[in-house]
């Protein structure tokens, strides 16, 4: 049977967090038996918005924290191919193809995009930010990708991907699969102050390594009703981040709904019921711990899956793009010009000898 392929990835800028999880990891780490698996570390789209020197200095050592955050959530990297974007050059040559595919109103509709500028202080938009949909449909489409798991933000962008893959098949030929979006069972996850999504830029976040303690001063200090001044006052269950995560990460569901009625009832305190959030939270996040803990003690191991995983990428990225010149033409506009060249020079050695 022939595996079907998925293509995710994310832009080293950290260390991830419980949103980066629920949205797309868990999805990931499900799916890596039944599917041919690529993880992009999305490095060259990260100078969309950072693409000052001291920011690409810190590149390597993020992606090793990245990576290190996949293994410890269990991707296994010898199922699944994870690699640098950067480092495989064909991406940049399949980006300009398909630059060539899209208008630039159909990108400026894109809703990301004014978000990203807008949280990086960027007035004006650049060239590159504006075809930051048309790298992604690259990275997806290297691999000839069927289904790419992110979170909901992301969702627009695998949009660009299959028109830029229809648009390619109806010039050109059948080359690219049409990618299937997939979002998480949350698609966005509320933060610890319960404003909006969980975001590093927000400061709203519990990190997947953060330690125990940390976890529970970070749930101690989470936002929850405001109306509550004491415990006997009955309380909001509906869109309180508190009980959000308790819905989410909480595996004992009767204990959740216990809590629910006696919050609604005023007989809970919220302390009671962010410790049982800290405890589940921690509960969940051990297991994420302990292989954390052995890969890292494990020196160099996290810099081999990467060097790995980027020479398997890049032997199917070639094979792609022998593919993709073909059905172009693009391959015999040069070979036509070389074949004669090279004939030329043949038959001027001949005489001349
Ligand atoms: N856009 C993704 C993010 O928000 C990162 C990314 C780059 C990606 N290329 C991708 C995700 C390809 C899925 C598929 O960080």
């Amino acid at each position: 049977m022939n595996k079907k392929t998925i293509l995710t990835g994310d832009r080293p800028t950290g260390k991830l967090h419980l949103g980066h999880y629920v949205g797309s990891l868990k999805n990931r780490v499900r799916l890596q038996d039944g599917y041919r698996c690529f993880f992009i570390i999305a490095d060259l789209h990260t100078l969309t918005t950072k693409p000052s020197k001291e920011d690409i200095e810190k590149i390597a050592d993020n992606s090793r924290d990245m990576v290190l955050d996949y293994l410890a959530c269990g991707i296994d990297p010898s199922k699944s191919v994870v690699y640098l974007q950067s480092a495989v050059p064909e991406i940049f040559e399949l980006n300009l193809y398909f630059e060539n595919l899209i208008t630039v109103p159909r990108l400026q509709r894109v809703p990301s995009l004014k978000d990203m500028a807008q949280n990086a202080g960027i007035e004006e938009m650049p060239l590159g930010l504006l075809g930051y949909p048309v790298l992604q449909a690259a990275d997806i489409l290297l691999p000839r990708a069927h289904l790419v798991p992110v979170g909901k933000d992301n969702e627009s962008h695998v949009e660009v991907a299959r028109e830029i893959a229809k648009r390619f098949n109806f010039l050109y030929g059948e080359v690219f699969n049409l990618p299937e979006v997939l979002v998480g069972d949350v698609p966005t996850l509320v933060g610890t102050d319960g404003k909006g999504k969980m975001s590093k830029s927000l400061g709203n976040v519990i990190y997947l390594g953060d330690d125990a303690k940390t976890v529970e001063k970070k749930v101690a200090g989470m936002y929850t009703d405001p109306k509550r001044i004491s415990a006997e006052v009955a309380g909001t269950v509906e869109g309180n981040p508190v009980f959000e995560y308790h819905d989410v990460f909480n595996t004992n569901k009767a204990e959740v709904e216990d809590l629910k009625t006696r919050y609604r009832a005023g007989k809970v305190g919220d302390v009671e019921v962010k410790q049982k959030l800290a405890l589940a939270l921690n509960a969940f996040l051990d297991p994420l711990r302990e292989r954390r803990d052995h890969f890292a003690s494990q020196a160099g191991l996290v810099d081999e899956v990467i060097y790995d995983g980027t020479l398997a990428m890049r032997a199917e990225a070639r094979a792609t793009l022998t593919e993709v010149r073909k059905a172009m033409g693009m391959a015999s506009v040069w070979n036509r010009i070389a074949r004669k060249a090279e004939d030329v020079k043949k038959k001027r050695e001949k005489a001349g000898s």
